[in-house]
């Protein structure tokens, strides 16, 4: 029997690279792409997409920088039509909760993928613990002081273990066909609570500091960060980041019939693997 082969995009990142690991330990064939990867795979280089797919039947989708950016839909209307045109059968897209440009994003997907008798599965996530603990808000938690342009709003964490588990179910498993599943982790904490969180699982103090957004740009300019970044940042801190996110869902329960874990417990788990080290 010929196994299937799952393309996995972002495949070296926070939830690509976990996704890679679940179906390698199950024994599934797995093509790791992104930009720096022995599949080179790049969203602004089209005629990197067609080798990519070839031969593959499932597909893991993870957009960067971020399903919200300007051209995204477009970009991944067309390599959907790529992916349905190599013969892939099963998408499974990531995406960003109550955003109107990644659900603009998802729509885009959709439409092609309907059409072309393509099954969807999208996962809606809420923010990363990792964004803590291996992501762009590390090296200041490592350092002792987080300042963002947040005051109290709460967000329901989501552990990327999570992401991946669902990711691996809704590629592998039948009946998640056309289901958009709002992942979130179990309880919401602002900011300050999910750093006081941090600093316990460091077993030093880490402080939080809001700062204005105007402050927080001229921060990361003067670290060298480019301007499409920060306005992508600033985005999600003064557009997303304002209650809208904040209620958790039973996502992770209806896809994996468990619970979700408290960022608690996994950035303890993050801190005993190294992650601040
Ligand atoms: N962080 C959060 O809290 C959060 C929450 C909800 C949804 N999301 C969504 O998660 C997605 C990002 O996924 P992630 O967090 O798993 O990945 P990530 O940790 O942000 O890593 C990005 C991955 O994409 C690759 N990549 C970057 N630029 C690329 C390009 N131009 N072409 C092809 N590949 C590229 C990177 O590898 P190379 O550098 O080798 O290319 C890497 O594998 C975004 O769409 C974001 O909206 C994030």
């Amino acid at each position: 029997m010929t196994r299937e082969l799952t393309l996995v995009t972002g495949g070296t990142g926070t939830t690509g690279s976990r996704v890679v690991q679940r179906l390698t330990a199950r024994g599934e064939q797995v093509r790791v792409a992104s930009r720096h990867s022995a599949c080179a795979l790049d969203w602004e280089q089209p005629g990197t997409w067609e080798p990519a797919l070839a031969g593959v039947s499932r597909l893991y989708l993870a957009y960067a920088p971020d399903l919200a950016v300007p051209g995204a839909p477009e970009t991944l209307a067309a390599f959907t039509r790529c992916a349905a045109t190599a013969g892939v059968q099963r998408v499974v897209l990531l995406s960003g909760r109550g955003e109107p440009g990644a659900q603009a994003a998802e729509r885009a997907v959709r439409a092609v993928a309907d059409a072309a008798g393509v099954d969807l599965t999208v996962l809606r996530c809420s923010w990363f613990v990792q964004n803590f603990t291996e992501g762009q808000f590390a090296p200041a938690v490592q350092a002792g002081e987080l300042a963002l342009p947040v005051g109290d709003v709460a967000e329901p964490f989501l552990d990327a273990d999570d992401v991946a588990d669902a990711a691996v179910v809704a590629l592998l498993d039948d009946g998640h066909a056309g289901r958009t599943y709002e992942l979130t982790g179990p309880r919401a904490l602002d900011f300050a609570e999910a750093v006081r969180e941090c600093a316990a699982a460091l077993g030093r103090p880490v402080t939080f500091r809001p700062v204005s957004t105007a402050g927080f740009r001229a921060a990361l300019a003067s670290d060298g960060v480019p301007d499409d970044v920060l306005d992508l940042l600033t985005h999600l801190f003064t557009e997303v980041l304002d209650g809208r996110n904040s209620r958790p869902t039973d996502g992770v329960q209806q896809v994996l019939g468990r619970p979700p874990a408290d960022l608690a417990d996994a950035v303890r788990r993050s801190a005993a693997a190294g992650c601040w080290a």
